[in-house]
């Protein structure tokens, strides 16, 4: 097992888009992972392999299966179109190679593809005990890259997310689909964004070893979704709906006006904008 408390934030050579309280709860991750024995990483949505590199790394890590479309551009649920200039799964086991031995990045295979892809592997193949869904940032896309994932784990492995604040419903889903199927299962909402489904019986127990001080709860996860959705609906949509519709217009300035703000009508340059 990866010894507890040993990789750090340091330890993460490869460039990425990663901040280090994440960094501290996939850390946690792993080592609740690795200490049951050997395991199996699968990863959708690599970039440059920041968070594939302590898994090739580590002794107990059998197998990494990174996913990436490796698309041009890709929705978000923040309606950004965000931009992965070209990267591609060459690029990312050049950069890889830079920190990690050759042996240790024979265990990496990557696939450009969606996850999507999981569906038409070999039914013989062992399943993983962990993953990361951190592709595209979209509820739909994130519920599916469960879905696809969700036959391929070991019945008591743990699937990670990341950007909780964007993607949140499609953890709720996930968690509602399996109490529907009668599916034992725990969720772990963590700090920097990166939340947990653990399955199987001792579901429980694998979100307790994440401790007190990485746990957040779904309370404060859930606040900081709804006001993640609202910054994102002010600066794509507010500006248009106000300016194209006098309705929402006259409503905005009278709740605004009632709260004590002063609001006063655009100029015509801004009204033309
Ligand atoms: C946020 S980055 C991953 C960051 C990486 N885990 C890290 O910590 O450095 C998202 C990645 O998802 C990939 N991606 C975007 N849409 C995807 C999709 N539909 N399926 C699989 N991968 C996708 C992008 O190419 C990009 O490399």
């Amino acid at each position: 097992m990866v010894a507890q408390g040993v990789l750090g934030y340091d330890d993460f050579k490869v460039e990425g888009q990663m901040g280090s309280r994440a960094l501290k709860v996939l850390v946690r991750a792993q080592e609740i992972v690795s200490d049951r024995g050997s395991y199996r990483y699968v990863e959708i949505g690599s970039y440059l392999g920041r968070t594939l590199q302590p898994h090739l790394q580590d002794k107990d890590c059998k197998k990494v299966l990174s996913i990436d479309l490796r698309p041009d551009v890709t929705p978000d649920e923040r309606k950004m179109l965000r931009d992965y200039q070209g990267i591609t799964a060459e690029d990312m086991v050049t950069r890889l190679a830079e920190h990690v031995g050759t042996k240790d990045l024979g265990k990496l295979e990557t696939v450009t593809d969606t996850s999507g892809s999981l569906r038409t592997r070999s039914k013989r193949e062992a399943p993983f005990e962990l993953a990361l869904i951190d592709g595209e940032h979209t509820v739909t896309a994130a519920f599916c890259d469960f879905l696809n994932l969700l036959p391929r784990m070991r019945p008591n492995g743990m699937v990670l997310f990341d950007d909780t604040s964007v993607i949140l419903p499609a953890i709720q889903n996930a968690i509602a689909m399996l109490q529907a199927e009668g599916r034992p299962a725990a969720a772990f909402f963590g700090v920097g964004g990166i939340s947990a489904i653990a399955l199987g019986e001792g579901a429980e127990e694998t979100v307790d070893a994440f401790g007190p001080d990485l746990t957040i709860g779904l309370d404060k996860a859930f606040k900081r979704h709804r006001e993640r959705s609202i910054s994102a609906t002010i600066s794509t949509h507010l500006a248009r709906t106000l300016r194209h519709n006098p309705g929402n217009r006259r409503r905005a300035a009278k709740i605004l006006t009632e709260r004590g703000y002063r609001v006063t009508p655009p100029t015509e340059e801004q009204a033309a904008e």
